[in-house]
């Protein structure tokens, strides 16, 4: 099976991701986590990327199809979509390298969008992600699983962030009904805690 992820930013897509991974041993694909890593090695893609990331605006269709397809590399089942697809046209692009079953759509208002992200804090060693008022680390400033440092991801600024919001709903929510209409579509009210929304998206993965 290959499953989608959709939903504002800071609906816990990569939260989930990791959980879903866990217990069924998808092949977890994160656009965003990609190119944060192609901006960290200073790649081409990574230069052409950043610009776009900080200002909280989509990185072109084209480039991100490509990046994909590389990734897939042939493979068709198993994976776990997170953050991609986000625009009408990378869909119809994705369907061209392998099928989507099942489409989960985390639902999220934006003051909650807004609150979350300003308090996410990211490991610059291991990626784990931490949030000041839901999951603290232990000691403030420093990552419990390896010691590594917390930093904010510059993307998440209250005034970046309201543009990525605007963003998802001028070019990433019209998926829903893209999805809707294919009958592979399921809501889950992401306001719930992270357990809670687990275990809702493995009951709607176990039928
Ligand atoms: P990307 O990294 O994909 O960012 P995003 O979609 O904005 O999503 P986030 O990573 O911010 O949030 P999330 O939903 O994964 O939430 P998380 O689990 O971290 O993209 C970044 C940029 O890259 C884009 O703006 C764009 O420029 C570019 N890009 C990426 N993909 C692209 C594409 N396909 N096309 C074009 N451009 C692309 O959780 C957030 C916080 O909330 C954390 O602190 C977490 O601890 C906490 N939390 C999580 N779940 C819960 C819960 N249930 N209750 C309480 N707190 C929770």
């Amino acid at each position: 099976m290959n499953l989608v992820l959709l939903g504002p930013p800071g609906a816990g897509k990569g939260t989930l991701a990791a959980r879903l991974v866990e217990a069924f041993g998808f092949v977890h694909l994160s656009t965003g986590d990609i190119l944060r890593e192609e901006v960290k090695k200073g790649s081409e893609l990574g230069k052409l990327a950043k610009g776009y990331m900080e200002r909280g605006e989509l990185v072109p269709d084209e480039v991100i199809l490509g990046m994909v397809r590389e990734r897939v590399d042939g493979e068709t089942d198993g994976f776990l979509f997170d953050g991609f697809p986000r625009t009408i046209a990378q869909a119809e692009g994705l369907e061209e390298i392998l099928p989507v079953h099942l489409v989960i759509y985390l639902e999220l208002p934006e003051e909650e969008v807004v609150r979350r992200l300003s308090a996410r804090r990211v490991c610059k060693n291991c990626g784990a992600n931490y949030n000041l008022i839901t999951q603290p680390p232990k000691a403030p400033g420093v990552c419990d699983r390896c010691g590594g440092e917390l930093y904010q991801r510059p993307d998440d600024r209250e005034d970046v962030i309201r543009n990525r919001f605007r963003v998802y709903l001028e070019q990433s929510a019209p998926l829903i009904d893209y999805y809707e209409g294919k009958g592979i579509l399921r809501r889950v009210d992401a306001s719930l805690s992270p357990d809670e929304v687990f275990h809702r998206v493995a009951e709607v993965l176990r039928g």
